[in-house]
């Protein structure tokens, strides 16, 4: 696709090597333990979520930075080789961003953040970015990039969606140009300071939230699928049952899923779902990138359930 034509979906975020060890459990404090190899997976929750929409199909440029060391190329060639536009990925003599995840025998995961080039994303980033229908943005890059790249995008009419992850509170100027937010629970009660531990509380804190100036929340509840709360109307939608290796990245499978549904015309339920079985699809994989479903993975999936 030509850069002077409008992509399906535009994502301003970061692209992490991830460096992951898997491990029987958590170290404590002070404790060593010994796990298995060392692999490094193309990650971030930025470039998950431009893998996951164009592995969904749509038309996907990523916006962000690397530095110049051995990882960069390995990240860039990934989006690549799964039709990410990457023209508008910079380079600058940071290091590219780290992630240092533990996976433990359960799948949960437990990670640390080393930002580098993903922290230099700027406003010159943005403003040379093309249009687009959907941007999606998160939180491993300046929270001031985030905001001009919402307001930039809001102007021409994009509809903009937040996954306010890693979780942190969200100014009141960006909530008012976000069209859908996808917190998961924690960062949902983080936002609000209110507690959510079930479905009922959920409801309560994204209510809330409606009335700081967003339209919809979808609030991904893990094993319990998602809560969609709208002005009129709250709805669960059921996930579907898998054997869990590794949780990493699910959500950004979800909102990969969740935002390519919407494209092709799928209503808001219906896309929830589908962003759910791209979700339970990526737990059954070791690693981000690698465990993202394709189109046919997913419809093939969600027929024999
Ligand atoms: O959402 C999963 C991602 O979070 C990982 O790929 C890691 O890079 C961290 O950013």
């Amino acid at each position: 696709m030509s850069d002077t034509q409008k992509y399906d979906i535009i994502v301003i975020g970061s692209l992490n090597a991830d460096l992951v060890v898997r491990s029987p459990r958590f170290p404590q404090p002070g404790e060593t333990i010994s796990g298995g190899d060392l692999l490094t997976i193309p990650g971030g929750k930025g470039a998950n979520q431009a893998v996951a929409s164009a592995r969904q199909g749509a038309n996907v440029a990523m916006i962000g930075r690397v530095g110049k060391d051995n990882f960069a190329p390995l990240l860039i060639e990934n989006l690549k080789s799964n039709n990410v536009n990457t023209s508008h990925v910079a380079q600058d003599d940071s290091a590219t961003g780290t992630a240092i995840i533990i996976v433990d025998a359960n799948g949960q995961n437990s990670i640390v953040l080393s930002p580098g080039a993903n922290g230099k994303v700027d406003f010159h980033d943005i403003d040379s970015a093309p249009d687009a229908k959907i941007l999606l943005l998160q939180f491993e890059i300046p929270m001031d990039s985030v905001l001009h790249a919402a307001r930039r995008y809001k102007a021409n009419g994009t509809t903009v969606i937040l996954n306010p992850a890693p979780a942190r509170q969200i100014p009141e100027a960006l909530l008012t140009l976000i069209d859908i937010l996808v917190p998961n629970e924690s960062e949902l009660s983080l936002l609000t300071n209110m507690p959510v531990t079930d479905v009922k509380s959920a409801e309560l804190a994204a209510q809330e939230i409606l009335k700081r100036g967003v339209k919809t929340v979808i609030v991904t509840l893990g094993s319990k699928g998602a809560l969609v709360v709208t002005g009129t109307q709250a709805t669960q939608v059921d996930t579907y049952k898998v054997e869990v290796v590794d949780t990493t990245a699910a959500g950004d499978a979800f909102i990969g899923g969740f935002a390519s549904a919407m494209l092709n015309n799928k209503s808001l339920e219906e896309s929830v779902r589908y962003g759910c079985a791209c979700g339970a699809l990526a737990t059954t994989k070791l690693g981000a990138q690698p465990s993202l479903p394709t189109k046919e993975e997913v419809e093939r999936f969600m027929s024999l359930q």
